[in-house]
């Protein structure tokens, strides 16, 4: 734990008293001295903050019969031919929700991440485990006849297959859309391609290279350095949750239709949907310059397209990102700080600047603009006095909207996001325990399905039987034929 970051019984406490902000002051609305806000920022023991009985702050199922019906996709069976991240993430979703997600993988080799970045030898990575939960894993060779056969079994057994294989590989299974929908009318087919129909419909693509297509990139970083990729994978796992939410919606309207449809999420088109404020931008900027923008405060002129902006909100409220108590030891004692016009008043009174409040120079946003580095600079001095979680329990009591730049350390060890299934330990036969990002979509009647990734082909056998129909010495002859075993490995030249 980094020394700033105190430890999680203070972290709890501080978190608890954000949320029990008094009303007195709520009430009076007014803001604190300097001194009488420092004063709160020592730590109190506080009753248990209350949450709902199942602890996710979600009301409890219901007792009557719609409550107790299972989890929201319970009946779903999912054709999962998805590889490395997009659409994993899209399957896995699904399975959390109760969907029987069938993951086929090549006998012998499976999805490449399960050997990709391992941290413990001849385990599946965790590339691979945090993708693949509550899911089944069956191996097929697609390329031979056996495998085809039972791949059309399965076509026909299942309401949506989910694909993100590069463009055309399903088609050179023999899978076209003409072919599946012929032998399943009702099947959805849900496939995430880098690029929709246009100049680079036959590319490959992996995230970054999304990131870089889709206008995220040009828009990240500081105006002074190169583009730059973000930590969140929205290419990948961004188009996965859009893919998921278009199978919901085929599934809605198969419902009155009976007939299934494909569904595209390029990864161009879906990054750029979570980088849509910036074409905003782009509009405004052919109309003058972008004056929430610290380069327009700096006097630096904007060029034709929308520039990189550093820290800056992407909103109407500008915000920036400051330093904290213990910043140079700790590369995380950072907060998040946004001047919200409507709580200037109560900013100026915490950092301790109250003629702010009526200077025409500060006392409206308009006027801020060209000075925001300055502000901020104030601001900065002011938490470097305090931890990020004591700043984030001072700024809120005040209504300051703000927030501390957590690690990944420290997330993974929060517990109020293990309380709410957020974060989940999960126990695996060959890696022992580990953690996982549970569903991050909460359902009262459906409580996620969060288990471990199944090992290479682990229920082949048991698909075969029970889902398939298959007999003992069909099962027999299917495996002589090598449509689901690993190919012999050829003997060595003497
Ligand atoms: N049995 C037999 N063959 C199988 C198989 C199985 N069970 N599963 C896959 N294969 C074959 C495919 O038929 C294909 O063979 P072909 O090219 O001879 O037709 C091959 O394995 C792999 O396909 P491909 O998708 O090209 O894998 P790749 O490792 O070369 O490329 C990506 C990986 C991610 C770049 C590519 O799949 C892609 O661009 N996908 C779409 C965009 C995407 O989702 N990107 C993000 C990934 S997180």
């Amino acid at each position: 734990m980094p020394a700033s970051a105190g430890t999680n019984g203070e972290r709890q406490e501080i978190k608890m008293a954000v949320r029990k902000k008094t009303k007195s002051s709520k009430a009076k609305g007014k803001p604190k001295s300097r001194a009488a806000s420092k004063k709160v920022v020592k730590l109190k023991a506080k009753k248990p903050a209350k949450t709902t009985a199942n602890g996710n702050g979600l009301p409890k199922p219901s007792s009557r019969p719609y409550g107790q019906a299972g989890r929201a996709l319970d009946g779903l069976r999912i054709l999962d031919f998805t590889h490395v991240q997009s659409g994993p993430t899209c399957t896995q979703l699904l399975a959390y929700m109760g969907a029987d997600v069938i993951k086929v993988e090549r006998p012998g080799a499976g999805d490449i991440t399960r050997g990709q970045l391992r941290d413990v030898p001849n385990a599946d990575s965790l590339y691979f485990t945090m993708l693949n939960g509550s899911k089944r894993s069956i191996t097929i060779d697609s390329k031979h006849p056996k495998g085809m056969d039972i791949l059309n079994r399965l076509i026909k057994t299942c309401d949506v297959l989910v694909e993100n294989f590069a463009p055309g590989a399903l088609d050179r299974m023999g899978l076209t859309w003409d072919y599946i929908h012929k032998h399943n009318p009702r099947m959805i087919v849900a496939s995430v391609k880098g690029f929709g129909p246009g100049p680079y419909e036959d590319c490959k693509v992996y995230e970054n290279v999304a990131q870089c297509a889709g206008g995220s990139a040009s828009t990240t970083g500081f105006r002074e350095g190169p583009p730059l990729i973000t930590g969140a994978q929205i290419g990948d796992s961004g188009t996965g949750l859009h893919l998921a939410l278009g199978i919901m919606a085929a599934l809605y309207q198969r419902n009155r239709t009976g007939r299934g449809q494909k569904v595209l999420c390029a990864m161009q088109d879906g990054v750029l949907n979570l980088a849509r404020v910036k074409l905003r931008d782009q509009q405004r900027i052919e109309k003058g310059p972008l004056t929430e923008y610290s380069q327009y405060g700096e006097g630096v002129p904007f060029g034709k397209a929308v520039p990189r902006a550093g820290n800056d909100s992407g909103g109407g409220q500008p915000g920036w990102i400051v330093k904290c108590k213990g910043w140079e030891n700790d590369p995380d004692a950072y907060l998040y700080f946004i001047t919200q016009a409507p709580v200037w008043n109560e900013i100026c009174d915490v950092i301790g600047e109250p003629t702010w409040k009526t200077d025409p120079e500060y006392a409206t946003p308009k006027a801020r603009l060209p000075k925001l580095k300055a502000i901020f600079a104030r601001i900065e001095q002011f938490t470097m006095t305090m931890t990020k979680f004591e700043a984030m329990e001072l700024f809120n009591k005040h209504d300051i909207p703000c927030g501390p730049i957590l690690s990944m350390k420290e997330i993974a060890e929060e517990q109020s996001l293990r309380a709410t299934g957020t974060v989940v330990e999960v126990d695996h036969p060959v890696r022992g325990k580990y953690l996982t990002v549970g569903n991050p979509i909460k359902l009262s009647d459906s409580p996620a399905d969060v288990r471990r990734s199944p090992l290479l082909g682990e229920h082949t056998e048991e698909i075969l039987s029970k889902v398939l129909g298959y007999n003992g010495s069909q099962i027999a002859e299917i495996k002589a034929s090598g449509a689901i075993t690993a190919p012999k490995k050829e003997e060595k030249a003497a």
